[in-house]
């Protein structure tokens, strides 16, 4: 069972999950107008990512007989300068929807609701990889600077991603 407290929040969770993915399509039509096709393919990858966490929140909020509502979502940024913007913008994304969780996860604690708990945990650790890998990224790129060389290869490292849909 959901509070409506929780339901009502699991929801706006939905549409940020949602928001998020647009907001990677953003970054890889820019990468790919720039013919980095392998960032391009990396922020694709990405929104397939949140594309998956928004459809986890939903089929959660109707399994524990809530109805997952899908409303519109705000335009995201689509204009950037460099791609150290973009993985700057990247980041702060990030660190807001770890505050999301974190404060999704403190509702359920209060409520002593367990299965929301142990739900949460699994997008606590997801938040915990988002961050070390968008960190990661964002140093990578800040040290390369404008050397062409180095971008080109990992440009070529980014092109490898693929989706895999994380095991329950
Ligand atoms: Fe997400």
């Amino acid at each position: 069972m959901l509070s409506e407290k929780l339901l009502n929040e699991f929801n706006v969770q939905v549409k940020h999950e949602f928001f998020s993915a647009n907001f990677y399509l953003a970054m890889a039509s820019y990468c790919k107008h720039e013919d980095l096709d392998g960032f391009a393919n990396f922020f694709l990858v990405q929104a397939e990512e949140e594309r998956f966490h928004a459809m986890k929140f939903f089929n959660f909020i109707n399994e524990l007989g809530g109805r997952a509502r899908i409303t519109a979502y705000d335009e995201p940024k689509n204009d950037f300068v460099s791609l150290e913007e973009v993985f700057t913008e990247a980041l702060k994304h990030e660190e807001f929807v770890t505050e999301r969780i974190n404060y999704l996860m403190s509702i359920a604690v209060e409520e002593k609701n367990y299965a929301c708990i142990s739900f949460l945990n699994w997008f606590v650790d997801e938040q915990v990889e988002e961050i070390s890998m968008f960190t990661g990224l964002l140093n990578k790129l800040k040290r390369i600077g404008e050397n062409g060389h180095a971008i080109y290869m990992l440009d070529a490292e980014l092109a490898q991603r693929t989706f895999v849909p994380p095991a329950e």
